[in-house]
């Protein structure tokens, strides 16, 4: 099979291609280091001729209306056009509906116009990243404290998440659109569990918490655990703790 894998270059796409080429399939890369531009559609029409499947992982928190949500309605547009539509694996994020923070109403919104296009397509939540767990237990961390907000996470491995949509793209397309089970680690961290956690990995010496107020519908909707997923999920990958032991020691150290 050929597939499209938008945002090829990123985390999550470079995995999917990593994954599509091991199984013995075409993968096209496809993002502005190869020409490709979903938030104006440049290259999109020439990067589709005689894919089966997309994998739609292009993505930006930084410019999310104009990458996630209109990035997505470039896409189906020019899915659209093909004379046999390729089926949309699109990645979404956990609990994105539940929370005002800009980038997740960018992925609903985008989600929305997925689930109202008239191509094959298949809608798939995961949770945050470990990766970006650990980057954000880092970046809370100032000298001997840390900001504990009330929140925690359910991280999961990227190359996990990748297989997952790897298997949806080779699989039957839907007749239309579809939500597929969210996906998940299966660890639940607290943001301290995961400051101590990277602390340990680190060799650092553990952080004091220091409490951070829940201020404002964005964190609120953190720590009503909104990005966590429901019993339905499919859980798998390593865990943080897990992936982490594998991760090399930061420099210096
Ligand atoms: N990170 C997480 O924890 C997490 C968790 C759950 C779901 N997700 C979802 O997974 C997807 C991938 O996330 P990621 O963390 O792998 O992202 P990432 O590493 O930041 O990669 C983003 C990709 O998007 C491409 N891109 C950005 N703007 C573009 C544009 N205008 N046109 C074409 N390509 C563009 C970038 O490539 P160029 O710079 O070459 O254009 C890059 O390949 C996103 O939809 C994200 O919401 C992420």
């Amino acid at each position: 099979m050929r597939i499209v894998v938008t945002g090829g270059s990123g985390q999550l796409g470079s995995e999917v291609v990593r994954r599509v080429r091991e199984l013995g399939h075409v993968a096209v890369p496809a993002s502005r280091r190869w020409g490709v531009n979903v938030t104006t559609g440049q290259g999109l029409g020439a990067a589709l001729t005689g894919a089966d499947a997309v994998v739609h992982c292009a993505s930006s928190p930084w410019r999310p209306r104009a990458t996630d949500t209109g990035g997505t309605e470039q896409l189906l547009a020019a899915v659209a056009a093909m004379p046999r539509p390729a089926h949309v694996v699109h990645v979404s994020i956990v609990g994105c509906d539940a929370n005002p923070y800009p980038y997740y109403r960018a992925k609903t919104a985008a989600e929305e116009l997925v689930m109202a296009a008239a191509v094959p397509a298949t809608v798939v939540r995961a949770t945050q990243f470990h990766t970006l767990v650990a980057a954000l237990a880092r970046a809370s961390t100032l000298g001997r404290a840390h900001l504990a907000l009330d929140a925690a996470a359910q991280p999961v491995d990227v190359g996990w998440v990748a297989r997952e949509l790897v298997d949806h793209a080779l699989g039957s397309p839907p007749a239309g659109a579809v939500r597929a089970l969210d996906l998940a680690g299966p660890e639940v961290l607290t943001v301290s569990e995961a400051v101590s956690a990277v602390r340990d990995h680190d060799g650092r010496p553990r952080t004091r918490a220091v409490r951070m107020p829940t201020l404002g519908r964005t964190l609120r909707a953190f720590a009503q655990r909104s990005n966590l997923p429901g019993p339905g999920a499919v859980v798998g990958g390593p865990s943080f703790t897990d992936w982490l032991a594998g991760q090399p020691a930061p420099a210096g150290r």
